[in-house]
């Protein structure tokens, strides 16, 4: 048996949105897949190229991947992968050569990638007709990857005279070889829905003389070898951690600006948070803060009916710039009353290193001025004021 692919395995479409990494990781775990299987030859697909020489040889090296592709050549036309190979079966030789079609309406998606990576596809008939002799006369059977989709390989077919062209980059599915011309065509599809089976007959020449095969459906169930298997479960299971890593950042940053948000409308009650957010720190402090006056200077000024006097509110509320006017009469109830942020200044500023004490008798007077507060003395208020 003979083992053979078409091409465009590792799928690299610059265009769709996966990331670059992923689909080198991907590349890697089929290439040690495919290892697993023991191809005799895997021809090179402009999808497969995009990848780049380095990677597919790197790949190739650590994988023992028989890649075979005679018309992807560098700048100076030197092949980039072994055009063909020989293999050898009950001593029948069989050639395998691989081919890609250089036409823009097949290489476009990866067209800049190819460029990039100083990767031309010459003339596929041309490059053919260049190994053939040599091919024709180191082997008894010639086979063509044929990476080119229908109408080029029979064109090939019919200009080149190989035995068998197995139909890459095409998802057109025959059940069973045809002869084509001289050739008999192969094709199993796409997606590797199908696994294509041909078996030939040789006369004593060496010649074909019968041909039979099936273009046999891939099922999830069946024999199954646990490596290759296993690699599968491997990879599942990195990108399933991934995405989930990728949600988690994205609610983690969702959580930042609801966050920055919240800090965003604090700064619009001038950064005050409320006597409420240093209570389940500062319990006791808290306790004997609800006890002075100034806990309930709010309600003082609505016993008065001036809670919505601008000249009024500045002082009997927290964290108002303008002590003797305010601009805005909707005083959110968070900063109703005297409250600690008043004396300390914002929780913004929060220390644990005395500078956030604060309070003296200069910040007193922002309000206990004469006309409010005409018998204000300091060492005295601070004895039952404070808290
Ligand atoms: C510059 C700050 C400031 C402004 C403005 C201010 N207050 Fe006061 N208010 C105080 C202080 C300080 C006290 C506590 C005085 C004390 O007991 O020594 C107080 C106490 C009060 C009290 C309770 C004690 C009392 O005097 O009956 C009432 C009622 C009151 N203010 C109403 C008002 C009204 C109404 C206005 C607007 C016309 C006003 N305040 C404007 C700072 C101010
Ligand atoms: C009227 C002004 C004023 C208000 C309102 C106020 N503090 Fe204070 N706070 C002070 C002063 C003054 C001191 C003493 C500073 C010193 O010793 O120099 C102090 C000290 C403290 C201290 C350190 C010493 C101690 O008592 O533990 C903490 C903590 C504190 N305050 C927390 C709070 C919290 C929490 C609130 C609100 C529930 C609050 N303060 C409300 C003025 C105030
Ligand atoms: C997460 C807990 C926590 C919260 C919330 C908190 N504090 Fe504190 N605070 C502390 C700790 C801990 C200290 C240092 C130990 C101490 O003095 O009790 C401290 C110290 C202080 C001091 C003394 C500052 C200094 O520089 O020594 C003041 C004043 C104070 N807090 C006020 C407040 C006010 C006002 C709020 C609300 C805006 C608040 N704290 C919220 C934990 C908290
Ligand atoms: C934001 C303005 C403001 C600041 C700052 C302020 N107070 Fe007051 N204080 C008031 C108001 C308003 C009242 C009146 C509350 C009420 O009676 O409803 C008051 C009442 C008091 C009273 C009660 C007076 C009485 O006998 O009725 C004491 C004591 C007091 N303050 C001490 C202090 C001390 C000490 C400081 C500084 C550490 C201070 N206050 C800072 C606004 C302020």
């Amino acid at each position: 048996m003979i083992v053979c692919t078409a091409g465009d395995i590792f799928e690299y479409t610059p265009t769709n949105r996966t990331p670059w990494a992923e689909t080198e990781r991907k590349a890697k775990y089929m290439s040690q897949a495919l290892g697993l299987m023991d191809y005799d030859a895997i021809a090179l697909g402009e999808k497969d190229l995009a990848f780049g020489t380095d990677l597919l040889q790197g790949y190739a090296d650590e994988y023992s991947l028989p890649f075979v592709c005679a018309n992807a050549v560098d700048p100076d036309g030197k092949p980039l992968f072994e055009p063909y190979r020989i293999v050898e079966r009950d001593g029948v030789k069989v050639a395998i050569m691989g081919l890609v079609s250089p036409e823009r309406h097949i290489i476009a998606q990866v067209e800049s990638e190819l460029l990039g990576k100083k990767i031309r596809i010459d003339d596929p008939s041309e490059v053919a007709l260049k190994y053939l002799p040599q091919m024709r006369e180191a082997a008894d059977v010639l086979v063509l990857l044929s990476h080119t989709g229908i109408e080029t390989s029979e064109f090939l077919s019919e200009d080149l005279g190989f035995d068998v062209v197995i139909v890459g980059h095409y998802p057109a599915v025959a059940a069973a070889p045809e002869k084509v011309g001289n050739a008999i065509f192969c094709q199993a599809g796409a997606k590797s829905d199908r696994f294509g089976t041909l078996d030939l007959t040789l006369n004593d020449a060496n010649e074909i003389e019968k041909f039979s095969g099936d273009a046999v459906r891939l099922l999830l169930k069946g024999p199954q070898n646990d490596e290759i298997h296993e690699l599968g479960q491997e990879l599942d299971r990195i990108e399933k951690e991934e995405r989930r890593e990728a949600q988690l950042a994205s609610q983690r940053e969702r959580e930042k600006v609801q966050q920055e948000k919240a800090v965003a409308t604090i700064h619009d009650r001038n950064g005050i948070f409320g006597a409420e957010s240093c209570r389940s720190c500062h319990q006791p402090v808290y306790d004997s803060w609800l006890a002075t006056p100034h806990a309930t200077a709010f309600a003082t000024l609505a016993e008065a009916d001036a809670w919505d006097n601008p000249d009024c509110i500045g002082c009997h509320v927290t964290g108002a710039a303008d002590k003797h006017h305010v601009m805005d009469v909707n005083i959110a109830p968070e900063i109703w009353n005297v409250q600690c942020e008043e004396c300390h200044g914002s929780g913004l500023q929060h220390a644990r290193d005395g500078s956030y004490l604060g309070a003296g008798e200069a910040t007193c007077r922002k309000c206990h001025d004469p006309d409010n507060s005409p018998e204000f003395d300091y060492e005295l208020y601070k004895s039952y004021g404070v808290h």
